[in-house]
């Protein structure tokens, strides 16, 4: 009897070209770009216990020491797609513990940094079972990329470090829809290499429309042609954006890309709204800081209403000053001060 066990700690990450629809089985509809951050975690440990003859792979999962009927429910479902081409994993029950350091509801997408963590154990095991004809550590990350793709399309970003890309794009040849990959250091202008990322958690309720449903919603969205063409095109400007170190144009992207996000929302069928008036509060602070305090700072936003300030390393001392003395102004007192990191770690 085989009994194989991982754990790894995966970060979260933050678009800033979004991925909003999907093609083929879980491919997406245009490129993305992200940072991933570094302390907002999920840490996973797989046990697998060898049951051969099943027919699917059974799991249990447990958050935080207790058993989660939901997670356990998505969980299998994953792991039964991937089953149908990676024949190991119906001869194994898994029994998984997952913990996140980030509360939930804050903005920060969790789906990420857990399925990111998910494949990363089933990717250990796979080559521990399997090992393959060059131990590669560029191919290791890819496959983990690729199984993290299948539970959640931003998690594939989540197993690098830095700035990923995921999705086809002319700009990187070695780019895929199957796949993200990780932009190389020299690609990276100096600014952009330590950018910060503090939540302003304007609510932490649960969004009321998951980002599957919403991505749904871009099938046969009247604007969803246009919306593909434009985030290609971002995501070439981006690249060239991060090597060039051109702050006012990578603001502009930046803040274009999230209200776009939140445009087709709010013109697909139905129509959802997920901003909230202090969300607008905050985007017009910003702006104000921006044009009158020459303070460089950008939002985005992911699929909800809280606020990702982004800002470079050296102007953390202003902002949070800045911060401070807004925060008197509306009832979010909550901020999350997450930076750029360095990707997953493998804890066992
Ligand atoms: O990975 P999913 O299926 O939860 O979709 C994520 C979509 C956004 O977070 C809104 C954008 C993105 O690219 O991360």
């Amino acid at each position: 009897m085989s009994k194989l066990n991982s754990t790894w700690q995966c970060p979260s990450n933050i678009a800033i070209v979004k991925y909003w629809g999907k093609k083929g089985f879980q491919l997406p509809s245009n490129p993305s770009v992200s940072f991933t951050l570094s302390q907002c975690n999920t840490t996973t440990t797989v046990k697998a216990y060898e049951h051969p003859g099943r027919r699917k792979p059974e799991s249990q999962v447990y958050k935080e020491g207790e058993f989660h009927e939901a997670f356990t429910q998505r969980v299998t479902t994953y792991l039964e797609e991937l089953a149908a081409t990676i024949r190991w994993l119906k001869d194994f029950d898994f029994e998984i513990e997952t913990s996140n350091n980030f509360p939930h509801g804050a903005g920060i997408a969790s789906s990420a940094s857990a399925f990111g963590a998910l494949a990363l154990c089933l990717t250990t095991m796979e080559w521990e079972l399997n090992p393959p004809s060059s131990m590669n550590e560029d191919l290791f990350f890819r496959r983990a990329s690729s199984l993290a793709r299948i539970g959640s399309g931003s998690a594939a970003r989540s197993v690098y470090g830095g700035w990923t890309v995921w999705g086809k794009t002319s700009a990187l040849p070695e780019s895929s829809d199957k796949y993200a990959i990780k932009l190389a250091d020299y690609q990276i202008h100096d600014v952009f290499k330590k950018l910060q990322d503090t939540i302003i958690v304007v609510s932490d309720h649960t969004k009321n429309v998951s980002s599957s449903a919403g991505h749904a919603l871009m099938y046969g969205h009247a604007y969803a042609p246009r919306r593909f063409v434009r985030a290609a095109e971002n995501t070439r400007s981006l690249i060239e954006i991060l090597t060039l170190g051109d702050w006012p144009a990578f603001a502009r992207l930046c803040e274009s890309e999230a209200l776009d996000l939140h445009a087709l929302m709010m013109t697909s069928n139905p129509p959802f709204l997920l901003l909230k008036p202090e969300t607008i509060f905050w985007i017009e602070k910003i702006k104000e800081a921006t044009v009158h305090h020459h303070l460089p700072i950008t939002y985005t936003l992911d699929a909800g209403p809280n606020i990702h300030l982004i800002y470079p390393e050296a102007e953390t001392t202003n902002v949070r000053k800045w911060l401070e003395e807004h925060k008197k102004y509306t009832v979010s007192t909550q901020f999350i001060y997450d930076h750029l990191g360095t990707g997953p770690q493998k804890i066992l």
